[in-house]
């Protein structure tokens, strides 16, 4: 056990950090991307490979990062600090720290301004925009927004403030409690939607779809975007669930509180598909849609259903719950190092929401304004999104698997761990040898560099 304490304070219990955990955990990466990868690359096949990574390569991680920041009870920055100081290993390990804290505030920047479209089609529900409408107007509606660089600012902004106000509020009266009110009610609602979906639309299709594998879909590079994506739905790669580790009182069992994370997680992306393949099949739609099937696919499906555009607001609302308690997550690793280094929490928020809102107005102008800067063909937004999620966290899983795996000795991993020696030599097996294999193939996909091998 953690002989340290952690000067930000802990989560009350057990399951206030199942709550925390998971509440970084899901969010757009299950709700909005989820399913339209999982509907570009075939479907049912593209899931037993999915679930599979999450086993070998995500869940892993996972365990890893929390056992790390339980032992070192900081900022990921000051963690490694700390464990390599212990272990007797370099000091240059403190980079993987910083490496997090650059990938949580790009990540936010986007993921902000997708949030924010989420808030603007909750109001647009609401007022009942998509009901009846043809596929054209539906398109436009999405055009309209995104075209409309102050519409877009708004709403995100009004997202990225309200994750700060939690944020500045602390672990318990801020980080804890959002997580406590959102998850139970984002529970709700997406129960709700998956009944009315298996209702009104063409239940029948959307189980063949999901859950009859076609194999001839299979190749090497859904196998990446699988494992890729494993790493972004596990908030894996930025120090997010090491520092939510940090804050783990003694006692609890990481191993069995990391297993109901990642169950949870995918339980909820599963959920989120029967929410939104039922309807999308009914109207005999397309599944493989790319990042639209949320804001153009989806809604022109519930415009023709009854209550469509009641059901479409709860879709909307779900997705932006999901949203807020996975942002709070990202500035958590930087948010804390700036207090251990003496800034209060308030400041330390602001301080980081301040750079956090400048990338997103690039984000947001990526898409009007900026919307003809490009590079290698991809826009400011892909840009930031593949560097982020696509290098950036794989290159911080891979090292934080070789850290734990290779630097950190098996006496004090067993001591914070307490499994029995035989689970915890088959847990560092699959962490020296399984993950590092398997990020290694993500981030060379990454950079294109076996694509053509595949
Ligand atoms: N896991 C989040 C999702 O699936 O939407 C995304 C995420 C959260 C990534 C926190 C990284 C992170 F640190």
């Amino acid at each position: 056990m953690s002989e340290r304490k952690s000067i930000h304070g802990e989560w009350s219990s057990r399951l206030a950090f199942f709550f925390a955990a998971t509440g970084s955990a899901v969010g757009l990466g299950n709700i909005w991307k989820f399913p339209y990868i999982a509907g570009d690359n075939g479907g049912g096949a593209f899931i037993i490979v999915y679930l599979a990574c999450v086993v070998l390569i995500g869940l892993p991680i996972l365990i890893a990062e929390v056992t790390l920041g339980r032992r070192g009870r900081e900022s990921p920055v000051n963690t490694l600090r700390s464990l390599a100081l212990d272990e007797g290993r370099s000091r240059a390990w403190v980079g993987v720290g910083f490496i997090g804290m650059v990938s949580g505030i790009i990540i936010l920047s986007f993921y902000s301004v997708v949030a924010g479209w989420s808030l603007d089609y909750l109001l647009l529900s609401l007022r009942g925009a998509y009901a009846g409408a043809s596929a054209d107007r539906v398109s436009r509606l999405f055009a309209g927004l995104t075209g409309n660089p102050w519409r877009q600012m708004l709403w995100f902004t009004l997202f990225l403030a309200v994750s700060l106000w939690f944020s500045a509020r602390g672990v318990r009266a801020g980080l804890e409690r959002a997580a406590r009110i959102m998850m139970p009610a984002l529970f709700v609602l997406l129960l709700l939607l998956v009944a009315y979906a298996l209702i009104v639309g063409n239940a029948a299709d959307a189980f063949a779809y999901l859950f009859k594998p076609d194999f001839s879909r299979l190749n090497g590079q859904v196998l990446l975007v699988a494992m890729g994506h494993s790493f972004f739905t596990l908030s894996l790669g930025i120090g997010a669930m090491m520092v939510y580790g940090a804050y783990m009182p003694n006692g609890v069992s990481i191993f069995r509180v990391s297993v109901w994370v990642a169950a949870a997680d995918t339980g909820i992306a599963l959920l989120a598909g029967l929410a939104i393949f039922p309807l999308v099949f009914a109207k005999g739609l397309a599944p493989a849609q790319g990042p639209g099937l949320i804001f153009t696919t989806l809604p022109l499906a519930f415009g023709a259903m009854p209550l469509g555009s009641l059901f479409g607001a709860a879709f909307f609302a779900l997705l932006v719950l999901a949203a807020w308690t996975s942002a709070v997550s990202m500035i958590e690793p930087t948010v804390a190092w700036l207090e251990e280094r003496g800034v209060g929490r308030v400041r330390s928020t602001l301080a980081v929401g301040a750079v956090v809102w400048l990338l997103g107005m690039v984000m947001d102008f990526s898409f009007n304004i900026w919307s003809g800067v490009a590079w290698q063909g991809r826009s400011l937004f892909e840009l930031f999104n593949f560097v982020s999620s696509d290098i950036m966290l794989p290159l911080g899983g891979f090292l934080i698997a070789l850290f734990t795996g290779w630097m950190v000795s098996e006496r004090s991993l067993r001591r914070e761990l307490g499994v029995s020696r035989p689970l915890l030599r088959l847990w560092l097996l699959v962490l020296r040898y399984v993950t590092p294999v398997g990020v290694l193939l993500i981030f060379l996909n990454a950079l294109g560099l076996i694509r053509g091998a595949l």
